[in-house]
């Protein structure tokens, strides 16, 4: 049976599996090989977080989630553009490259002692989202502290608190929404009552603790979506086996539990009365990632993507072994939730495997459009990484898929509203792009209008870059 640890026959594996070996090439901003015209008015710069090392000292973490994490960055400005490479370095990665081994556990790499497993702090891997916030860069890890990085050139500044305003943890999904000037996150706290805490970050002014929620067990969540008025939680029926974790038996990954008969409990707290949660039953499903949220006759509208159950867990940590034993079975969903009679109506918005979210970031909290997505560019595709980008039309169910060449992977797209733009989707799609015909990287440019015409550009970098889960644009 193969483990973690038994490396594949050479002819068993894919193009794209180069993608999850190890990133060393570190650099700061260095001009790039631009093909195709880049707008001149795109100005700022794409900052993409992702695992970068895949293990240490020749162990392989049980979890692409357990990588190392690295930011890569392209600074558009005046048709050209520059792009940076970087490991993101913590103090427990530091410590581990400096022992040459495993000490902490993280997602699906367990400790190797027994104490550590039991009672020691968690890796901060610094691996899953980047953050701006009053003018500072942040990678983002769910269970632990943000990371800074310096605008600059991404090189690492250290851990942060945000001088004790966060933690223990501070999850790797903040929202921001417009019309409240202030974005807003959350963290899982686990103990014998689990809890959610709740912050909120102002465009300017100190981060505000809003306060904590009881939470209906050992639960997993990784992502969350707010309105206006509400955030919103969907806290599927996914529970940590407690006593194994006592018994310092696997990583936590192992010992998740899919437990369809609870159910998914929906919560919808109130901004302003934090306290006031509204709570409901629904049907088990499982969201890893919202695109956006709006409000409209007293029901909340959310755009999420769907699965029947927990299975895409084993499909995360099969993708950096270049295994798929799981499918991938996220797919586009509408949900209306009416708080008041705490009902839920879910559809189905399109059949297409995909993940990864968004829309335009001015309107996030509101009613929108169009969502953007990585997908699956057709029905056997799930095997490997997204290959297409797709545009969705909410309203007419339109869907347009993007295919970027033949063994091109894409990364989450990340709108970019072009300055003065009229209509929604007057703007850009940015997206970080593998290469595996030539094991490069680069960042492909679409009219967020017209996708269907293929990028207008691509900015390489000429050398390849692990796939990244989220990013951020800071414009210029
Ligand atoms: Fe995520």
């Amino acid at each position: 049976m193969l483990s973690a640890t038994s490396p594949l026959p050479l002819s068993e594996k894919p193009s794209w599996l180069k993608a999850y070996r190890d990133f060393t090439h570190e650099h700061g901003f260095q001009p790039m090989r631009v093909e195709g015209r880049l707008p001149e008015d795109l100005k700022g710069t794409l900052v993409r977080v992702g695992p970068v090392t895949f293990g240490v000292g020749g162990q392989r973490y049980g979890h692409w989630f357990d990588g190392d994490g690295g930011a890569m960055a392209v600074r558009f400005a005046g048709g050209g553009a520059r792009g940076a490479a970087r490991l993101i370095d913590t103090p427990s990665i530091r410590a581990e490259r400096e022992a040459g081994r495993v000490i902490y556990s993280n997602y699906g790499t367990a400790a190797p002692s027994l104490w550590r497993r039991l009672c020691g702090e968690v890796k901060n891997a610094a691996n899953t989202s980047a953050m701006t916030w009053n003018g500072r860069l942040f990678a983002l890890m769910e269970s632990t502290i943000p990371t800074e990085l310096s605008l600059e050139d991404l090189r690492p500044l250290g851990e942060t608190t945000l001088d004790g305003a966060v933690g223990p943890a501070f999850s790797a999904h903040p929202h921001r929404v417009g019309s409240r000037r202030a974005a807003y996150n959350f963290g899982v706290r686990y103990g014998r009552v689990p809890l959610l805490d709740l912050y909120e970050l102002p465009d300017s002014g100190p981060i505000r603790r809003m306060g904590s929620v009881p939470l209906p067990g050992l639960v997993m969540l990784h992502d969350f979506i707010a309105t206006e008025r509400h955030l919103v939680f969907f806290v599927s029926p996914v529970r940590i086996r407690i006593f194994r974790m006592m018994l310092g038996l696997g990583s936590i990954s192992d010992n998740f539990d899919w437990r369809p008969e609870l159910g998914t409990e929906v919560l919808v707290i109130p901004i302003d009365e934090p306290s006031k949660v509204m709570r409901f039953q629904a049907e088990p499903f499982h969201t890893w990632h919202f695109g956006n949220a709006f409000e409209q006759d007293g029901r909340i509208v959310v755009d999420s993507v769907r699965y029947p159950d927990f299975s895409s867990n084993k499909w995360l940590a099969e993708q950096m072994n270049g295994w798929a034993t799981a499918d991938a079975q996220g797919r586009l969903h509408r949900t209306t939730l009416d708080p008041k009679a705490g009902t839920l109506r879910t559809e189905q918005v399109s059949d297409r495997r995909c993940e990864f979210p968004g829309a335009t970031p001015l309107l996030t909290g509101a009613r929108h459009r169009y969502v953007y997505l990585a997908a699956h560019s057709g029905p056997e595709a799930w095997r490997g990484p997204q290959d297409a980008v797709v545009k969705v039309d909410m309203e007419t169910g339109r869907e347009t898929v993007v295919t970027l060449g033949r063994e091109h992977y894409a990364s989450e797209p990340v709108f970019i509203p072009r300055p003065g733009g009229s209509a929604e989707d007057d703007g850009w799609l940015l997206a970080q792009t593998y290469d595996a015909t030539s094991d490069k990287t680069y960042v492909a440019v679409l009219d967020a209008k017209t996708p269907e015409a293929g990028p207008v550009a691509r900015a390489w970098l000429d050398h390849f870059f692990p796939f990244t889960f989220h990013g951020t644009w800071v414009p210029a």
